[in-house]
């Protein structure tokens, strides 16, 4: 490489900060819960039919830990090193979406993390780590809104979502859901407000210190 396509690389760098920052400014995300969202899409579009979305939330550790795995078609060791580089599209003709390098810049703004695990026709794990207090840190945001959404979006998949604190932990499973529901459908609105509740009742209840 030389020296001018380094500066060009440095600067396209550069500017890739820039544009995250001023996404998140311009208040694209400014819920963890809208990355979260946007992640899980990423497993519905892999025909995940399971996704699990575990939140360890604690002040003890000082820490907010968000994974989500998938059985989706998962990507290969070359697309997981693509798709948290926004501007590997610059050489390539595949079009690659912000979605993954926005949480991954998210993350490492409050010293944290993102990682990929994916194998091929296996699945793919997200795995994020926020240190709780950072000021740059977003709040959660509404899980029973994002949870109602997910499930509403959802086709013949289903979603675990386990959410962790120090005070305790409580798990929403949709095969279970269904079972309850004994034939009724889990996308009636009236089940999704009780989904929607339910998820914001019990989180509160071991959130509170
Ligand atoms: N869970 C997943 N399973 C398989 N492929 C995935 C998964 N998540 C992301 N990808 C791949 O990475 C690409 C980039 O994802 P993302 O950054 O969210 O942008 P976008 O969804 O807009 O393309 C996706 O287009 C997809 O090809
Ligand atoms: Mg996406």
């Amino acid at each position: 490489m030389n020296i001018l396509k380094l500066y060009k690389f440095i600067n396209l760098k550069i500017l890739g900060k820039y544009i995250l920052a001023f996404c998140n400014l311009g208040g694209e995300m400014k819920e963890i819960s809208m990355h979260i969202l946007d992640i899980v899409m990423n497993s519905v579009k892999a025909k995940a039919t399971l996704i699990e979305i575990l939140i360890e939330d604690s002040i003890k550790n000082n820490w907010l830990k968000i994974i989500i795995k998938d059985n989706g078609i998962g990507m290969s060791g070359e697309m997981v090193k693509k798709v948290t580089d926004p501007f590997y599209t610059t050489r390539t003709t595949r079009r690659v979406g912000l979605g993954l390098p926005m949480l991954k810049e998210a993350c490492e703004r409050c010293n944290g993390y993102l990682r990929i695990n994916s194998c091929l026709g296996e699945g793919t794990t997200i795995n994020c780590y926020f240190e709780k207090d950072n000021i740059d840190r977003a709040p959660l945001g509404n899980m029973g809104d994002t949870i109602m959404t997910i499930i509403n979006s959802l086709e013949n998949c289903e979603l675990i979502y386990k959410h962790e604190t120090d005070n305790g932990s409580f798990t929403l499973n949709t095969v279970e859901l269904k079972d309850v529901l004994d034939g009724g459908s889990i996308n009636d609105s009236e089940v999704l407000l009780w989904i929607k509740e339910y998820v914001n009742e019990n989180v509160e209840s071991i959130t509170k210190n």
